[in-house]
């Protein structure tokens, strides 16, 4: 049996697939889905699903939730009441083996040929490495993934009577947003483009209606410290008001009004005046889709994008497929498909199809490599055994409702005739075979086929064995499967003086999987055997239209110490050939391999990432410092934007993405609501980004970084030297020229030039160093090894008593290089990359 599995942040679910068909198992309690919640009682006995998540109520700190939003984070789960630590990849572990267990419970079997563990669009490679070693450490061997907006589509062509068109997949579930463009036909399914929000989703709108309805309540009924829900005091009055926070926005689906009950037994808690604290509010249906709209809105402005993106309108696509809880709520669909003015589907059931499509996709891998690849669309054999040899050609799986049948024979010598039988009476009778037949055979249902072939000469002998021939009709196929993101390296550019880091693409989003190619790049330096020397590759998951490295999420490094590649005393020039050899599987999992022709290295096939330094935490004081300085990151940007275009409805859009941010960090100390700030921060950043790019803001925007850099040399004109001055001046004017000009990408190279011109100097500063060395020794949030970050403070400081500058530089260089290469082109100041184009 195959299975496909949903391993959702909110619900799990698993479908078998075999011979019979598709089969979901249902959980102990007869439940559709499982809940994804842990719970383990004191003496470390553990409990999954609904029964979990109920004690949640009880004991919230002896429950697992919510961790498929910490996935590919080094972040821990602490279980304080049962003095537990799980990493997200052990606990989304423990659900696949829950599910296996719910399979094997009615089979009797724990064999399967496969599995396919579907995962978000927006899920980046950490992530999806993540959830394959889940798998794994959950005794899946044969295990491949795919987007749920994918698996969704399949599901929604499975028994549909239409199987031809367009429509989108609108997957809103407990964590994450999805999006997908699908064109089907014949039930073969090709998804065009998709999109998503990694963090949006049901979660986030119970957080909304505790904050802007139970929050407010409390603070008019009771004396509560600042932040309550900060205050271990109340943290189990905050677990409560969030389960019934959920409840109350499900019933909002069928109801106007719900109440947010808890009474002084459930809340035990008591205000500063000693007061028991309750909860009695009421919410309204009409205040909760005010609440949610401008997230909603934001679903639809992707799906906007999307369309515009593919040359399509609205009157393009047939309809709206809603996947996922809370797209049962009644405002998400309507305001969805009204704004957008698509029709929206209603057969297909939100809460089981991904794992259905999981399934239907699982029966189509060949499973006798690891992470399965397609089986083979088209069958061949040969039939010989008498007179003739005939060689039979057939579609071998098909979604469609017919398949064909090629017979192929030298039949010069004699006179034959042929017949086919297959299942429901289908018989073709006896008809002459003249060298070459096509007959069309029909699939009247989803399954296996067999049919016969018989081939007889004219006297009724048989011209060779009968044969026979089996064709598998699929609920739905996957015609492609598209790379997600583009992923690019950093490589340095520009001449020597100007170098600066860019983001030179390796994978275009949007490329048809599997792919792999070979690209070249150059080492920007030497490399000397025998020293510290090393090289480094790092990836990117490259944001449209957002070039910059440090906008952009680092999402694997790849270092090659000298010392591996080089006997000691041997050189590599700068300028070396250096081949990276990359793949990226159906499965959109990148390797590499990296080669140096020259001198004959070739490094082994392996995953690109480092696990450790691809990880950031958000658990523990430092996770929350990292938030905040996103945050402040963030906000500056919006600042600095704004005083050169002004009044913008699009940025006071962002600003109040930012402040919601910044009031769900001072409300929440959780690792999962630390997680959707600093991507929130990250995202908010790339939009100022895309808007700055905008025609209508390109001039304000370029004459506010000349007027910055212009303003930098004039203050720091006596301490620069004369020649770099000049030439400054000289780029700055002739920017300002070629405004005039309208000459935009011209000016941006100009200003690109001398910003980094500009940087190289003032690095020279000493003061300018010392300033650098202090703001980084602040941010050891952002460092990878954070031992390493404070001897490295130690050692600077030792350096300032000293008064030797040349030191401190080395030591900045080094707490740099102790970060996520995104965050080591602090203030300006880049370490190059060590590859060129
Ligand atoms: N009838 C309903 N109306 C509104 N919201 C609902 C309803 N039923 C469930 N939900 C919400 O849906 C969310 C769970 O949805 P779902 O099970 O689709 O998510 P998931 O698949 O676990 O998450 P993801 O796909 O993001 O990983 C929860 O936030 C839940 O509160
Ligand atoms: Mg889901």
């Amino acid at each position: 049996m195959n299975l496909g599995i949903d391993l959702g942040t909110s619900n799990s679910a698993v479908v078998g697939v075999d011979d019979s068909g598709l089969r979901l198992f249902k959980t102990d309690d007869g439940k559709d889905v499982l809940a994804s919640a842990i719970y383990f009682d004191r003496r470390g006995h553990m409990t999954i699903g609904t029964r979990a998540q109920a004690q949640a109520e009880l004991s919230p700190d002896n429950v697992a939730q919510g961790f498929k939003r910490l996935m590919g984070t080094s972040s821990a789960i602490e279980l304080e009441g049962a003095n537990k630590s799980l990493t997200p990849e052990e606990a989304s572990s423990e659900i696949i083996r829950q599910l296996l267990r719910q399979v094997e419970a009615e089979t009797g079997s724990n064999e399967f040929a496969g599995a396919i563990i579907t995962i978000p669009a927006a899920f980046d490679q950490m992530q999806s490495e993540a959830t394959i070693r889940a798998a794994h450490a959950a005794g899946l061997s044969k295990v491949g993934l795919l987007q749920e907006p994918v698996a969704a589509a399949m599901a929604a062509l499975e028994g549909a009577t239409r199987r031809d068109g367009r429509f989108l997949i609108y997957d809103l579930g407990g964590g994450t947003f999805d999006l997908a463009l699908v064109e089907a036909s014949g039930g073969a399914v090709n998804v065009i483009a998709h999109e998503g929000i990694k963090m949006l989703g049901g979660r986030d709108f119970d957080r909304t209606i505790i904050d802007s309805v139970v929050r407010p309540w409390l603070a008019e009924n009771f004396q509560l410290p600042e932040n309550p829900s900060r205050d271990s005091r109340f943290k189990r009055l905050f677990a409560v008001v969030r389960m019934k926070a959920e409840v109350a926005k499900i019933e909002l689906s069928t109801r106007e009004t719900a109440v947010i009950y808890l009474s002084e037994d459930d809340a035990r808690a008591q205000d500063l005046e000693g007061n028991d604290v309750y909860v009695e509010v009421e919410i309204s249906r009409l205040r909760y889709e005010e609440l949610i709209k401008d997230r909603i809105l934001e679903t639809v402005e992707i799906s906007r994008k999307m369309l515009r993106e593919n040359g399509l309108s609205n009157d393009d696509i047939d309809r709206i497929v809603f996947i996922g809880g809370p797209s049962k709520t009644p405002v998400i669909r309507d305001l969805v498909s009204r704004e957008l003015g698509i029709p929206a589907d209603h057969k297909t059931d939100p809460m089981t199809a991904v794992a259905r499509g999981a399934a239907i996709f699982s029966e189509s891998r060949d499973w006798s490599v690891e992470k399965g690849q397609r089986k083979a669309a088209r069958g061949s054999v040969s039939t010989t055994g008498g007179q003739l040899t005939a060689k039979l050609d057939f579609t071998a799986r098909s979604a469609d409702e017919n398949a064909r049948l090629r017979i192929k024979a030298d039949t010069s010598g004699g006179e034959y005739r042929f017949n086919v039988s297959g299942p429901n009476g289908f018989d073709t009778g006896w008809a002459s075979l003249d060298q070459k037949a096509t007959i069309s055979l029909p699939l009247p249902k989803p399954g296996k086929h067999v049919f016969k072939v018989q081939i007889e000469q004219a006297d009724g002998k048989k011209a060779c064995d009968d044969q026979l021939v089996e064709i598998v009709r699929t609920e739905a196929t996957a015609a492609a499967i598209h790379a997600t993101r583009t992923v690019s390296v950093k490589v340095a550019q520009g001449p020597a003086s100007e170098r600066r880091n860019v983001l030179h693409p390796l994978i275009e989003k949007g490329t048809a999987l599997p792919v792999e190619g070979v690209t070249s790049y150059k080492l920007r330096e030497k490399l000397v055997g025998g020293t510290p020397d090393r090289f480094e590759v790092e990836l990117y998951d490259h944001a449209d239209g957002v070039d910059s490295p440090d906008l952009n999420l680092a999402i694997g490094i790849f270092a090659i110490p000298a010392d591996d590649i080089l006997e000691p005393g041997q050189v590599l020039a700068a300028g070396t050939e250096v081949n990276i050899h990359w793949q990226m599987d159906d499965n959109g999992l990148i390797r590499c391999e990296i080669s140096i022709p020259s001198i004959q290295v070739h490094s082994e096939r392996k995953n690109f990432y480092n696990p450790q330094a691809g990880q950031d935490r958000f658990d523990g004081e430092e996770g929350g410092s990292l938030a905040e300085a996103k945050l402040v990151q963030a906000q500056a940007a919006i600042n600095d934007a704004r005083s050169a275009i002004g009044d913008d409805s699009k940025l006071d859009g962002l600003q109040r993405r930012v402040a919601r941010q910044h009031e769900l960090l001072s409300n929440s100390s959780d690792a999962e609501a630390r997680r959707a700030v600093t991507e929130e921060a990250l995202h908010v950043q790339q939009e100022l980004a895309r808007l700055k790019e905008a025609p209508e803001h390109r001039r304000a925007v370029l004459l506010q970084e000349i007027e910055q850099i212009e303003e930098g040399v004039a203050d720091l004109v006596d301490s620069f030297d004369p020649e770099t001055v000049e030439r400054l001046n000289t780029l700055l004017r002739s920017a300002r020229e070629e405004i005039s000009n309208k000459n935009w990408s011209e000016v941006r190279q100009l200003v690109q030039q001398a910003r980094t011109i500009f940087q190289r100097a003032l690095v020279q500063q000493p003061g300018f160093i010392l300033h650098m060395f202090e703001t980084l020794s602040e941010e050891r949030h952002s460092a990878l090894d954070k031992n390493l970050h404070d001897r490295l403070v130690q050692e600077g400081d030792q350096c300032l008593e000293s008064g030797d500058i040349e030191g401190v530089r080395e030591v900045v260089g080094a707490i740099l290089r102790n970060r996520m290469p995104s965050e080591s082109e602090s203030g300006g100041v880049a370490i190059l990359s060590s590859l060129m184009r």
